[in-house]
């Protein structure tokens, strides 16, 4: 299949391109390097020892990998992509992601993951492209009533970030309702962790890290100082927030099982999905965890509870297990191992 990844320079794209490149696919990447740059990809191309191409040049003629760079807000852009490139299904990565910057700068956030989204599907409805994997996240649920969460629980937004997944979902819905054509899979991503095992990708955020693992990681490589453990009162285990973290790889095969649900048996359905691993983790364990793998300690302070935060927050994960077959195979120590092979070779 031609797979056009929207957002495929960025951390969990990165990711879904070596695995959909590794099981035969040929992927097109656009990405407008707000959140990455073409290291990633060339990395990808080392991994799986497949050329990358760099722009149009290619006057059409699909090689197996292609980057073009492309901001999906640009109608004409993607309109020539398009008509390129006989593309059979997008995997929409492309958008911004942190939850505390949506609340400062909702209007950036409606633009690009709301906006931004609505031009891609006008031009993929426009080039007659109806096959679709969209990156949705847990934060859909909200403050969930109950764990492990299944896709039927009540959907909220607490945030811009999380509206503009909630709108995207409602969009693909609204466009499956008005043509059955439309074949779509809508992935509620957990918390992704970790790295690729040659240490050649992984998430390196700018600035300081918002996120658990990549702050400690940078805690563990001396770049910060302390990690501050946002409350300790949490109705858990030790009083700290629980998560449902998953390896970025385990994540990556969920959306090649996806596409080929929809190249098969799903097409022309919606699918809406969990991809987790069912199982939470505090952040204390977390910590210990690292501690273990690293062999560093890894000093921390309690403080207050981070406004927005839930207390426990992991998927039932076996929606699909059952439809599409996938499931995770990598467990936490793996997690920190490859986190901590990637931190430290930057
Ligand atoms: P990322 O920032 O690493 O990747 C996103 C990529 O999209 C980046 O390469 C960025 O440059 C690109 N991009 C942003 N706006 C664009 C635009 N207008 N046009 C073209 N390219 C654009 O983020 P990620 O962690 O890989 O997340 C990928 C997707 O998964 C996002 O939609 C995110 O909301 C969603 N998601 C992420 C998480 C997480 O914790 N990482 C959890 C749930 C859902
Ligand atoms: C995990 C746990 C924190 C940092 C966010 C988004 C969500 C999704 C994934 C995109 C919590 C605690 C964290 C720190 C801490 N992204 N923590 N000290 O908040 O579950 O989810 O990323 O869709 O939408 O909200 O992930 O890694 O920030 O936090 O104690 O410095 O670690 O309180 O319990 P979160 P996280």
């Amino acid at each position: 299949m031609k797979v056009l990844v929207t957002g495929g320079a960025g951390y969990i794209g990165s990711h879904t391109c070596v695995e959909l490149l590794k099981t035969g696919h040929e992927v097109i990447v656009i990405d407008n390097f707000s959140n990455s740059s073409i290291d990633s990809l060339e990395q990808v191309s080392n991994i799986v020892n497949i050329k990358l191409f760099l722009g149009s040049n290619q006057d059409g003629q699909l090689t197996s990998f292609v980057f073009e760079e492309v901001d999906i807000r640009e109608r004409a852009e993607l309109d020539r992509i398009f008509s390129i490139y006989e593309v059979d299904c997008v995997i929409h990565f492309a958008g911004l992601k942190a939850v505390g910057e949506s609340v400062e700068k909702p209007l950036n956030y409606y633009d690009n993951n709301v906006s931004g989204s609505l031009v891609l599907y006008e031009a993929m409805q426009a080039s007659n492209v109806k096959r679709i994997v969209f990156s949705s996240s847990a934060t859909v649920y909200g403050d969930p009533h109950a764990v492990p969460i299944k896709e039927s629980f009540p959907l909220s937004a607490t945030n811009p970030y999380g509206r503009s997944k909630l709108f995207n979902e409602g969009i693909l819905n609204d466009l499956h309702t008005s043509d059955s054509k439309w074949s779509i899979a809508l992935l509620r991503y957990f918390n992704p962790i970790g790295a690729h095992k040659s240490g050649l990708i992984g998430e390196s955020p700018s600035g300081v890290p918002n996120n658990l693992m990549p702050y400690i990681s940078q805690v563990a490589i001396g770049k910060l100082k302390s990690l501050s453990v946002f409350g300790d009162d949490y109705p858990t285990k030790d009083g700290t927030g629980i998560r449902d973290y998953i390896h970025v790889v385990d994540l990556a095969k969920g959306h090649v099982s996806a596409l080929d649900y929809l190249i098969g048996k799903g097409d022309g359905n919606v699918l809406t999905a969990n991809l987790g691993t069912g199982k939470g983790y505090s952040v204390l364990e977390m910590i210990n965890e690292f501690e273990k793998i690293s062999d560093v300690k890894i000093p921390y302070s309690i403080v207050g509870r981070r406004s927005g935060d839930i207390s426990e927050c992991y998927a039932d994960p076996s929606y699909a297990k059952k439809i599409l077959g996938w499931e995770v195979e990598l467990d936490l120590a793996q997690m920190c191992e490859d986190t901590w092979r990637w931190i430290k070779n930057q």
